[in-house]
């Protein structure tokens, strides 16, 4: 469905997160007919450039990262047609101007001004665009992670746009939560009534969350070793969704009634007070490959590449149910997936000699070969006798919904749409970003204070033993990321 025609500033649009994500996006969107005739994108840098000369690069960008099959020349030439470029120095009154003329009149049309910026530009960004009267009450305001570093640095962050930007106005991104699989996550949840009735602390055993990656820090050292695995993915993705698997329904899938919800499952998050509860690993030299602190070039860096942790949901639903959550770099493979995984049945009916019936597990896998996957007990087939087998109900989407020919779209198309739109469900609230913080904060003072290491492991690895031993105490296991 088309969008109406908008108007969408990019901040920082020669920037890495631009070329990559943005242009892309905004490309496949025009490609398949959402992105109106009359859409205008003004990119505005720093740059000595002109429309031209941008257009050149975003061009570069397409050829880079869009996919051959979904170029064609056509669509290039009308998408490249619709950017210009505006040279703008946001900390200083250069520019402002001329963006000011670049830009046709509002006349209800949507005004979107995307900062991919370095968080420090936020305020003043907003303050100028305020100032130069570009924006009104319908003007949106995007802006992505870091969104702060503890909880006092983000409720800056939240502050620095009153007075300009209403939170209605505010899309925070997460770009997790435009990932087709986890938007799937609310439909599975509540477009069936199969779940609802398991998914508590009577049937659910526990739930692991794990965001594995095979990349190491690819040039962002300097930002990364700042952060650590903890800030950079466990304070937005991974918190982000253990709200979707832990909330309650919302009575309708409208911004706030969902928002709110998540709100209340990172409240009701138990301090994690426990040492044993998280480990924290940083990638050692690996067969020639270099150490996490060498990529960094910080040779007595403490950062985490890795994290574990076991969190808990002090409330009704959840009491006693542990949230098992990890994220590494350099790990064996690149794996994103959710596991509920259910009590064992209460009785066994089964001899010895049978095998074990396993539980029942229920995996929503982001990426790759995005699905759900429901692991059952089953008998082995054949006839020697009741011998007990897992097997799974596989849902690979690609398989099941023909999505290989159907392209599983970057989470970006979605979540650019969805501010044009003017949709804020998949955008985290300013409170929900300072709720995650006030957890996170006392776990990274506890870190700082005991003054330790992080646990070395091997690059290509599971991460360090001591996150095995995290479960392995409990009686449980971590699923295998292959
Ligand atoms: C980003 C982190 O938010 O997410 C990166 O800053 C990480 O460190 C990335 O690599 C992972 O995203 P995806 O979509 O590749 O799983």
């Amino acid at each position: 469905v088309p969008v109406d025609p908008f108007d969408l500033v990019v901040f920082g649009a020669t920037g890495d997160l631009a070329r990559r994500k943005l242009i892309p996006a905004l490309y496949h969107r025009l490609h398949d007919g959402q992105m109106p005739e009359g859409a205008r994108i003004i990119a505005a840098a720093r740059r000595d450039l002109d429309d031209e000369g941008y257009r050149d690069i975003a061009s570069r960008a397409l050829d880079e990262f869009v996919e051959a099959a979904a170029l064609d020349e056509k669509t290039r030439d009308r998408f490249l047609r619709s950017i210009g470029y505006v040279q703008v120095d946001v900390e200083s009154d250069d520019g402002w101007d001329a963006l000011a003329k670049a830009l046709p009149p509002a006349d209800g049309r949507p005004r979107v001004f995307y900062l991919s910026v370095a968080p420090r530009h936020f305020g003043i960004i907003a303050e100028k665009v305020h100032r130069a009267g570009l924006s009104d009450s319908d003007s949106r305001i995007v802006i992505e992670k870091p969104l702060g570093h503890d909880l006092a640095s983000a409720q800056e962050l939240n502050d620095c746009f009153s007075g300009h930007f209403e939170e209605r106005q505010i899309y925070r991104i997460d770009h997790y939560l435009g990932k087709e699989t986890v938007q799937n996550l609310m439909a599975l949840r509540f477009a069936n009534a199969l779940f609802e009735p398991l998914w508590n602390a009577r049937h659910v055993d526990h739930v692991q969350i794990t965001v594995a990656e095979k990349v190491g820090v690819e040039g962002r050292g300097a930002y990364y070793d700042e952060m650590g695995a903890m800030r950079d993915m466990a304070q937005n993705h991974l918190l982000q969704l253990l709200c979707l698997i832990a909330m309650e329904p919302p009575a309708r899938l409208e911004p706030d009634e969902v928002r709110d919800e998540k709100l209340k499952v990172l409240r009701a998050l138990a301090p994690l007070t426990d040492p044993e509860s998280v480990v924290r690993g940083q990638y050692a030299r690996t067969n020639g490959s270099p150490s996490y602190t060498e990529d960094v070039g910080h040779p007595g860096s403490r950062t985490e590449s890795f994290v574990a942790l076991k969190a808990e949901v002090a409330n009704w639903r959840w009491s006693g149910v542990p949230f098992y959550l990890r994220t590494g770099k350099r790990l064996r493979t690149r794996v994103s997936e959710i596991a509920v995984v259910f009590k064992e049945a209460p009785h066994s009916i089964f001899p010895p000699a049978s095998g074990r019936a396993g539980n029942n597990v229920l995996a929503i896998r982001l990426q790759p070969d995005e699905g759900i996957t429901l692991g059952m007990t089953i008998k082995e087939p054949g006839p020697g006798g009741m011998r007990l087998t897992s097997a799974e109900l596989d849902m690979t989407f690609a398989d099941t919904l023909g999505a290989t020919k159907l392209r599983m779209p970057d989470a970006y198309e979605r979540l650019v749409m969805d501010v044009v739109r003017g949709d804020q469900t998949l955008f985290m609230r300013g409170d929900e970003v300072e709720a995650a913080w006030a957890w996170i904060d006392p776990i990274i003072a506890l870190w700082d204070e005991r003054g330790d290491r992080p646990i070395s492991y091997d690059q290509g690895s599971s991460g360090p033993e001591d996150a095995l031993m995290l479960m392995h105490r409990d009686g449980r296991r971590w699923r295998e990321i292959a």
